[in-house]
């Protein structure tokens, strides 16, 4: 038997999932936004999205440059979505902040974070208008994984009343 939730409190009940490092340039401005709305669009072409609050330093960036690169974010990375997840770029530069290095991509100008495992670079496509937060959608360019980086060190992540907290991925439990 189920019972009807409050909105809000039910869909806190919503299983775990990743959370990611986005950077992006514009006109020499660096910037990194800590994002848990990230979802894949289509397979062919292969589209991924990210939901932006319009008001976002990172939102004017991305609108102005069509460029994005989706960071896996592993343990050594928490630091990070702590920093640029509470920090506006308008503010500070959080590559400085949280000690992480911009490198150079392939296929877009927006920079890679170094110390992220696997990182996906994308060119914007499509901005979907879908409230206080609008979704950019990015066809994926090119993708770089770090030499023996494996999925399983991805941190997921959940809030849990006001505390963010850090999961390690879990143990096999059954086969499809
Ligand atoms: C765990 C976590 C997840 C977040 N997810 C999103 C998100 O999906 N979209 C978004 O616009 N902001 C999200 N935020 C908030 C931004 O990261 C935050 O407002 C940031 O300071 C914006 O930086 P900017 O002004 O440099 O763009 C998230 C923050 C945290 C801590």
């Amino acid at each position: 038997m189920k019972k009807e939730e409050q909105i809000r409190a039910g869909l806190g009940k919503l299983p775990i999932r990743p959370v990611y490092l986005v950077s992006m340039e514009h006109d020499g401005r660096k910037n990194i936004i800590t994002i848990g709305m990230f979802a894949f669009f289509s397979g062919n072409p292969t589209l991924v999205g990210i939901g932006v609050k319009t008001s976002r330093f990172s939102y004017e960036l991305i609108k102005k440059s069509g460029e994005f690169v989706v960071n896996v974010v592993d343990e050594k990375l928490m630091d990070a979505v702590r920093i640029c997840g509470e920090s506006s770029g308008r503010d500070l530069d959080k590559f400085e902040r949280a000690n992480l290095t911009p490198v150079k991509g392939r296929g877009v100008d927006a920079p890679h974070i170094e110390e992220s495992p696997l990182s996906i670079e994308c060119k914007v496509v499509k901005e979907l208008e879908t409230g206080d937060h609008n979704w950019f959608i990015g066809e994926v360019q090119a993708v770089h994984a770090r030499l023996g980086y494996e999925w399983k060190q991805g941190m997921l992540f959940k809030w849990i009343g006001k505390d963010g907290l850090f999961f390690e991925v879990g143990d096999k439990k059954g086969k499809y």
